[in-house]
């Protein structure tokens, strides 16, 4: 029975039935959760953040926090990338916005009594350094949703799950 649990949050809806099971099957195996997101870059970031249903709500609540560095805190996502002077500003938003995912899918998951869950905000591509971690780890198993924040919703696995799937070594549960 899995005790290392890591589960995969891109704060996506997916993600968050993702959370809820792998909260759960903490709970009841009394397992160890970690939960983790790979911070948006490059090009996925305008796509991905222009989907994702939440994202006023998460930058919101990201600039409460006091996101470092960034002057210009955009109360609306359609501020999100006019807002900032430069880069750095722009990458300590999205990395602000990671806390707040990983922040409250700890606490939804500390609510289903899975007790409390370690976080961890990285850096990479996304499938790799999620199977690099459960690699360097010893995760007995990775929890992600079949689907994020992408666009083609008539696919059934979405690129980052498929690619996990693919290459873990360990067992993977998909979340529909
Ligand atoms: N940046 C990310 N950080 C952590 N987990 C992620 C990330 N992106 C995707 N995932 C995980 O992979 C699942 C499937 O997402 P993905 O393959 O990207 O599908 P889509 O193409 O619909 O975005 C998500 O529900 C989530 O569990
Ligand atoms: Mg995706």
């Amino acid at each position: 029975m899995p005790r290392k649990i890591l589960v995969a949050t891109d704060g996506s809806d997916g993600a968050a039935r993702a959370v809820d099971f792998a909260a759960e099957m903490a709970a009841k195996m009394d397992g160890a959760l970690t939960v983790v997101h790979v911070l948006l870059e490059g090009r996925r970031v305008g796509a991905e953040f222009a989907r994702m249903a939440e994202a006023e709500h998460l930058v919101r609540e990201a600039a409460k926090t006091g996101a470092p560095h960034v002057a210009h805190l955009p109360t609306h996502l359609s501020e999100f990338f006019e807002g900032f002077d430069t880069r750095a500003q722009r990458d300590a938003m999205i990395a602000a916005v990671g806390d707040v995912i990983v922040d409250r899918a700890a606490k939804r998951a500390r609510e289903l009594g899975a007790g409390s869950p370690d976080t961890r905000v990285l850096t990479g591509d996304t499938a790799e350094t999620l199977v690099d971690l459960a690699d360097a780890e010893d995760f007995d198993i990775i929890v992600m949703g079949s689907r994020g924040l992408g666009p083609l919703k008539r696919m059934v696995l979405g690129s980052v799950s498929e690619k996990i799937v693919t290459h873990a070594h360990c067992t993977v549960v998909t979340v529909r």
